[in-house]
């Protein structure tokens, strides 16, 4: 059985004081409702600055896990203000978002960079939630698909199968990011299953089922539930509803 999670992306989001009440909210809003009887995993993944103090605000809250949003791809050096994945390691964080499409386009991450990092954050040995997703234009062209393939051939069907099992998938239509407008359940069910069929075609059939693939782009308490029941839908990478513990936590139940 694949693992179900449900991550948030606070982005650049959030003030001390704000990260460190809205953690106490989760936790609070968490310990109301008992346990998550679908045994979904949560992962929140603050800016750089909140992660120690994330990790330790949570460290006895076994259903949470924290990451990163992003990092750069060598152990340490002359890289003036990058995160390395090794600091990441070591502040008790497991998870690394990489190849988020705001980082493809503001800040031009390609897929070889890309393929760099996933290999430094597996070095590192924390998991990448390694994000896909096509723009609106792709999608007028119904070329998605091609796109979608791409990204994951050029930056992650080098790993080996042992190392590819680290990995989470988060397919996030661009279209979709923060704009209020979300795939459709049956257009996000079309790609989870053809990423799969792509593992499935790259590996084998036991790493293609166990492989995790979560859905990003304005996933929403109304609209989780029916993401979550396609079969491929393991799950959800949460941005804007993420800043909000009540909204959060109702997405994490929403299986
Ligand atoms: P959104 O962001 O939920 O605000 O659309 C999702 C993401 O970018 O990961």
């Amino acid at each position: 059985m694949r693992t179900k999670i449900v991550a948030g992306n606070w982005k650049m989001n959030m003030l001390q004081h704000e990260a460190i009440s809205l953690i106490s909210d989760i936790k609070k809003e968490l310990k109301n409702r008992g346990p998550n009887a679908k045994n979904t995993s949560m992962i929140i993944m603050p800016p750089f600055t909140w992660i120690p103090a994330a990790v330790e605000m949570t460290s006895a809250e076994p259903a949470i896990s924290i990451g990163a949003q992003n990092c750069y791809h060598e152990p340490n050096g002359a890289f003036t203000g990058e995160v390395s994945p090794e600091m990441i390691q070591s502040t008790g964080a497991e998870y690394a978002i990489l190849g988020h499409s705001e980082r493809r386009q503001y800040f031009k991450e390609s897929h070889e960079l890309l393929k760099k990092k996933v290999n430094a954050v597996i070095n590192a040995e924390l998991y990448p939630v390694f994000c896909c997703g096509e723009p609106l234009e792709v999608r007028e062209e119904n070329k998605q698909e091609t796109l979608i393939k791409q990204q994951l051939k050029e930056s992650l069907f080098h790993l080996d199968e042992q190392d590819f099992s680290k990995v989470i998938i988060a397919y996030e239509p661009v279209w979709a990011i923060g704009t209020g407008k979300t795939a459709s359940p049956e257009q996000a069910q079309s790609m989870h299953q053809f990423i799969r069929q792509l593992i499935h075609d790259n590996y084998n059939d036991k790493l293609a089922e166990n492989t995790t693939i979560l859905y990003g782009g304005s996933c929403k308490p109304d609209n989780a539930r029916e993401l979550f029941s396609k079969p491929d839908v393991d799950g959800g990478l949460i941005g804007g509803a993420s800043l909000k513990a009540k909204d959060f936590i109702d997405i994490f139940f929403s299986f």
